[in-house]
C-alpha cells in the first residue's frame, strides 16, 4: 500500500497579518519602556527580539562562517535572513506552504517542507534554533530528533513561552510544561549552560495586541454585524445561532492576549542547551 503523502498547510493567519497588517513576523517583541504600544512598536520591538537571538548566537558560535544553523519553525525567514547576512549557513524548516514561498523569495538557502519530528536528512546541524516553535513539538519527540541532527557539542537554543504547573484555562494549553520540558531536556542529555527569563519585556505584544483589538477589530466586527442585522435580520439570527460556539470560544479565548493572565500561567524563557 502507498504510504500516505503528509499535508502541509497554508498559515491563512499569517497572511493576514502579513498582507493586511503589514507584519511579516511571527513572534513576540523585546520591549523597552519607550516603545509606542502602536503597530510600529511591534515592528520595533520584534526586530529587538532577532538582534537579542543573533547577539546570543553570535557569541555561542564565534565563528559564523562554519556554523550550521536549523531554524526550525522558521516562519517567513525573518531570522534566517538575519543568520545568513551573518554569514551562518542556515537552513530553515517549517510544514507550512505559504512560508515556503516567502522564505524562498527571501533567501538563497535550503528550506525543508516538514515537520520537525518527522524531518529526515543526513545533514549535521552545530546550532539547533527554535524560536517560538518548540512549543509546536511533541516533548517526546523534540529530544530524540535533535539528538539525530545536532553535532557532538552542539547547541539547542530555544526562545519560547512555557506554563507553569498549576496553569490553568485557556493560557494553559499552549507551551510546554517549563518544569517537564527543564527535566526532558537533562534526561536526554542536555545541559542548560544559559537562560532568561524575558516575560517582562515580551508581555507588552500582548497589551498591544488588546489595545489593537479593542480600538480596531471589535468596533469593526460591531459595525459590520449592525449592518448585517439591519439588512438580513433572518439571516442574521441563523447564522449567529449555527456560529454560537465559534463565537463563544472566540471571546473564552480574547484571554490568550491578556498580558496578567499571561504572567500568571506562563514564562517567556531563552535557553541555550549543549549535549553532552
Ligand atoms: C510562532 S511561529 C514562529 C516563527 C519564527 N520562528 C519566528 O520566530 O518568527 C511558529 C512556527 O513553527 C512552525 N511549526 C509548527 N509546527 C511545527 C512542527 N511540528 N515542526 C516544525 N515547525 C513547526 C510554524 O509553521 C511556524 O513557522
Amino acid at each position: 500500500m502507498a504510504s500516505k503523502k503528509p499535508k502541509f498547510k497554508n498559515d491563512r493567519a499569517l497572511r493576514f497579518y502579513n498582507e493586511v497588517l503589514g507584519l511579516d513576523r511571527l513572534h513576540y517583541g523585546l520591549w523597552e519602556d519607550s516603545d509606542e504600544r502602536t503597530l510600529e512598536g511591534v515592528k520595533i520591538a520584534q526586530k529587538r527580539y532577532e538582534d537579542f537571538l543573533l547577539s546570543e548566537i553570535t557569541t555561542l558560535s564565534g565563528q559564523p562562517d562554519t556554523t550550521r544553523i536549523l531554524d526550525v519553525g522558521c516562519g517567513t525567514g525573518v531570522m534566517s535572513e538575519s543568520l545568513y547576512k551573518n554569514s551562518f549557513l542556515v537552513e530553515g524548516l517549517s510544514p507550512d506552504l505559504y512560508q515556503k514561498e516567502i522564505f524562498n523569495q527571501r533567501i538563497p538557502v535550503p528550506f525543508h517542507l516538514a515537520r520537525y519530528q518527522y524531518f529526515e536528512t543526513n545533514n549535521r546541524y552545530d546550532i539547533i534554533l527554535m524560536s517560538e516553535s518548540a512549543q509546536y513539538i511533541p516533548l517526546n519527540k523534540l529530544f530524540a530528533k535533535t539528538d539525530e541532527l545536532i553535532n557532538d557539542k552542539g547547541h539547542l537554543v530555544v526562545c519560547d513561552y512555557f506554563t507553569y504547573d498549576d496553569a490553568s484555562g485557556p493560557m494553559a494549553k499552549s507551551g510546554h510544561k517549563l518544569n517537564e520540558f527543564l527535566i526532558a531536556a537533562g534526561l536526554n542529555g542536555y545541559r542548560m549552560i544559559k537562560q532568561k527569563d524575558i516575560t517582562l519585556q515580551t508581555i507588552p505584544t500582548l497589551e498591544t495586541a488588546k489595545i489593537f483589538t479593542e480600538k480596531y477589530i471589535l468596533p469593526t466586527l460591531a459595525i459590520f454585524g449592525d449592518k448585517f442585522r439591519e439588512k438580513k435580520p433572518f439571516l442574521f439570527k441563523t447564522l449567529k445561532w449555527f456560529l454560537r460556539k465559534r463565537i463563544a470560544k472566540i471571546q473564552k479565548e480574547l484571554v490568550l492576549i491578556d498580558a496578567e493572565e499571561f504572567a500568571k500561567n506562563k514564562a517567556y524563557m531563552f535557553f541555550i542547551f549543549e549535549k553532552i
